[in-house]
């Protein structure tokens, strides 16, 4: 089953407009053609995303947002919604990054609800899941999963699953240095197709991509995006640098 590879820059808390707008100008004059079949995604935060959109309007590279409100508008301050996000073009929404989970909370109730308010707004969500250190050293890994990934999709329809993304973005190789190494990361992945061919049939399961996260690296990309289950990666640190994150997605598209 041919999937296209799909690789997202997670900048998180980093680049304004003015840092956005140097490096997309770089990225886009220097993508080699040999990736447009390779689905390219940056996630600027929220103040770049104007900038950002003006630039890659005439680009291959798509846009994301790194969060979105479960609301609607109204009394929710410091809060962007999906009607905001629309209007500057923005394609996919990275949902229930393992930041947002443990530092503000988030709950797979609360990413279930913003996942089903992306869709409404026929946002693409790339949909995070991911063990702890110490949930896998307990043995608890395979447990995690299936909670987070039914607890994300509950009541998510074949149709809205179908327009998202997942990735496995163990927490103990976010921004750490430490990979997963590529059996690893295979065996998760697999682990994860086979929730969701539970939960929503094999050929539908056989459609959907899962992005590997976590320390991904111009020197890794490669192994990483060759195993049968791994269909894209979702990139911090090494999205950060126009030319790393060139690279990065050239050895792993010559890697898939
Ligand atoms: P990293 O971050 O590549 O810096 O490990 C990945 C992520 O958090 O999405």
């Amino acid at each position: 089953m041919a999937r296209k590879l799909i690789i997202a820059a997670n900048w998180k808390m980093n680049k304004g407009p003015s840092e956005t707008g140097g490096f997309l100008k770089t990225f886009l004059a220097k993508i080699a053609p040999s990736t447009s079949n390779c689905e390219v995604v940056v996630a600027p935060p929220f103040v770049s995303l104007a900038t950002a959109s003006e630039l890659v309007a005439n680009s291959n590279v798509e846009l994301a947002a790194q969060n979105v409100s479960e609301y609607d508008s109204g009394a929710y301050t410091g809060e962007i919604n999906v009607v905001m996000l629309k209007e500057l073009f923005v394609r996919h929404v990275i949902l229930g990054h393992s930041e947002r989970r443990s530092i503000y909370g988030e709950t797979d109730a609360v990413i279930n609800a913003k996942i089903k308010k992306a869709r409404e707004a026929n946002l693409k969500p790339i949909f995070c899941i991911g063990e702890t250190l110490e949930e896998r050293e307990a043995g608890k890994l395979e447990e995690v999963l299936r909670t987070q990934v039914r607890g994300g999709l509950d009541g998510v329809s074949e149709k809205d699953l179908l327009e998202s993304v997942l990735a496995y973005e163990p927490v103990w190789a976010i921004g750490t240095g430490v990979t997963a190494s590529p059996e690893q990361a295979q065996e998760a992945h697999a682990f994860v197709r086979s929730l969701l061919a539970e939960f929503y049939g094999a050929a539908v399961s056989e459609k959907i991509r899962i992005q590997y996260g976590g320390s991904v690296k111009p020197g890794n990309s490669a192994e990483l995006m060759g195993q049968p289950d791994i269909d894209g990666a979702l990139v911090g640190g090494a999205s950060l640098e126009a030319q790393s994150f060139l690279e990065l997605i050239e050895n792993a598209v010559a890697g898939a």
